[in-house]
């Protein structure tokens, strides 16, 4: 059979998978169209001709069928009845399929025999696609990594990640490999009749899983053992039939240890480790802010920049963080956050390096570069201040969450030691010390001093914005001795505070 040359539809197009091969295609300059239930939030690129339908409708997806030669099929749901009509249809229409199947159906047995809930319906739509008689390949992945955003939600709120078998070891693979072996397959000749079993290129238990994570975003990850069928009940919801419970349960168990190198051998290219996978994810799964407890930032950058309105300011801040993409990443560099200002001028770099002299390395070699591709992209940017600083000490929440409001409340010190002893003496008041309630909405504060001894700085988080203006209003009613404290404690000057809200952490290379 010819290579593709006619347009290529793409079903799940906005899914985890669909996008990359979407983005895979249009590199390879083959046209796309792409199946989506709602064009308008969508978010695929512009020149992809996009079209509304679903892979469960299938007389709606027959509309986008002409000049369709090759097809991108993915199930959304187990509903086989409609995936079985709609796999029909794209085999009257097409030469060529390419199914995303699942590593958990078994070649040798019928779909009606094949083991748990979800062989059997990748089991039941490899069958249809057979019976058409069109050209087909099969890809079969073992479970993705990017199943690891299950853990996001803990992650962010600093609770316990709750694994199921978590000793279990397994090859997650990467989304964009699976997308690069879609394309070869739907755009050259050899891949008829393939079922490609597609793993990661390493066996990793998820506990070894968890601590790349916390490796790789400088974060102490805890984590308990979560049955696997309770994981499975919350799933698929409590009405679910026993016999459906025990089939995702044996899809985690039934094939521990299976690791392949088809993505390499299919596409050429080395398959992503887990690290990678986790690096180019850390936003996903930690949220914006940094973590700034982590203990190998041995100095911090705070740099304050100003620009003229919110519209410059998303924009510096989109550019600061793009501008990384084609730069090399500084060795020591640990995480650069970005935070924009509630006043629609200000943005705060929050930079974490392993030592001093590494940022120094990087003044002296990449800054003057970096900063003239930033002034080339985003005009009238001010550079207030930049001030080094060491985290001295912290007053983390009993009951942590996801902070969204950053506060930073500065003061001016004559030396490291008055800073020092106004932090201890603010915090033997704290509510983290006294054992009183902390006000609502208040998650940590973790406390600088200036390399220097020229600032104190407070890192203080919130759940919102409006929750640090509630303790502020209520602290100016409350009988509250911390402005005597600050205004008997000699060489010491506030500065004030600004709020802000964070944008984005971006992660330096792993190491190892
Ligand atoms: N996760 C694993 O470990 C694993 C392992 C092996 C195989 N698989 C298989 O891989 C596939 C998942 O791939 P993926 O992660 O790329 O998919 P995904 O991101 O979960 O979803 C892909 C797209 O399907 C569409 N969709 C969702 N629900 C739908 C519904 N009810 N009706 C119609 N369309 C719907 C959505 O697009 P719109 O909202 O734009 O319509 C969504 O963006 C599944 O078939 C799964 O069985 C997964």
């Amino acid at each position: 059979m010819a290579e593709t040359h006619g347009t290529v539809l793409v079903t799940g197009a906005t899914g985890h998978v669909g996008r990359h091969v979407v983005a895979g295609l249009r590199r390879a300059g083959v046209r796309v169209r792409a199946l989506t239930r709602d064009p308008a939030t969508a978010e695929l690129p512009g020149d992809v001709e996009v079209v509304a339908g679903s892979q469960l409708d299938p007389p709606g997806l027959r509309r986008h069928l002409d000049g369709v030669s090759a097809a991108f099929v993915m199930l959304p749901g187990f509903d086989t009845d409609a995936l079985t009509e709609s796999v029909r249809v794209v085999g009257e229409h097409v030469e060529r399929v390419v199914l995303l199947s699942s590593g958990a159906v078994r070649d040798g047995l019928p779909a009606a025999d094949q083991p748990g809930t979800i062989a059997h319906a990748h089991a039941v739509v490899e069958e249809a696609i057979r019976a058409t008689g069109v050209s087909w390949t099969f890809l079969r992945p073992y479970g993705f990594a990017v199943n690891t955003l299950e853990w996001a939600e803990a992650i962010r709120s600093r609770r316990p990640v709750e694994l199921v078998r978590p000793e279990v070891p397994s090859a997650p693979v990467d989304e964009r490999d699976i997308a690069a072996v879609a394309v070869r397959a739907l755009t050259e000749d050899g891949h008829d009749g393939a079922r490609y079993e597609l793993t990661g290129p390493e066996l990793l238990t998820p506990a070894r899983q968890l601590a790349i994570v916390g490796e790789v975003t400088g974060r102490d990850i805890a984590w308990r053992e979560r049955p696997a069928e309770e994981w499975a009940r919350t799933l698929l919801g409590r009405d679910a039939a026993d016999e459906v419970v025990a089939g995702i349960v044996a899809g985690v168990t039934d094939h521990p240890g299976v690791r392949t190198d088809t993505v390499a051998w299919v596409t050429g290219e080395r398959a992503h480790t887990y690290r990678e996978w986790v690096a180019a994810h850390t936003h996903d799964l930690t949220g914006p802010l940094p973590p700034v407890s982590r203990t190998d930032a041995g100095h911090v950058l705070v740099a304050t920049w100003r620009v003229a309105d919110a519209g410059s300011q998303r924009a510096a801040a989109a550019a600061a963080v793009d501008d990384w993409r084609d730069r090399p990443w500084p060795a020591g560099l640990l995480a650069h956050s970005v935070l924009l200002g509630t006043d629609g001028h200000t943005l705060v770099h929050y930079s974490q390096w392993t030592e001093e002299a590494a940022l120094e390395d990087f003044r002296r070699t990449g800054r003057a570069a970096r900063n003239a591709a930033l002034d080339e992209a985003v005009g009238g940017i001010e550079r207030l201040d930049a001030v080094g600083y060491r985290l001295y000490r912290e007053a983390l929440p009993e009951r942590p969450f996801e902070p969204g409001a950053v506060v930073l409340v500065s003061f001016r010190t004559d030396s490291a030691d008055t800073g020092e002893r106004f932090v201890d003496e603010l915090l033997r008041r704290h509510p983290a010390t006294t054992g009183e309630e902390s006000p609502e909405g208040m998650a940590g504060n973790h406390f600088h001093i200036a390399v220097d001894g020229s600032r104190m700085l407070n890192w203080a988080e919130f759940a919102t914005v409006e929750a640090h203006e509630r303790v502020v209003a209520d602290r100016l009613q409350a009988d509250d001795d911390v402005p005597q404290l600050v205004e008997r404690t000699a060489g010491l000057e506030p500065m004030g505070f600004q709020r802000f809200v964070p944008y984005r952490t971006l992660y330096g290379p792993p190491a190892g």
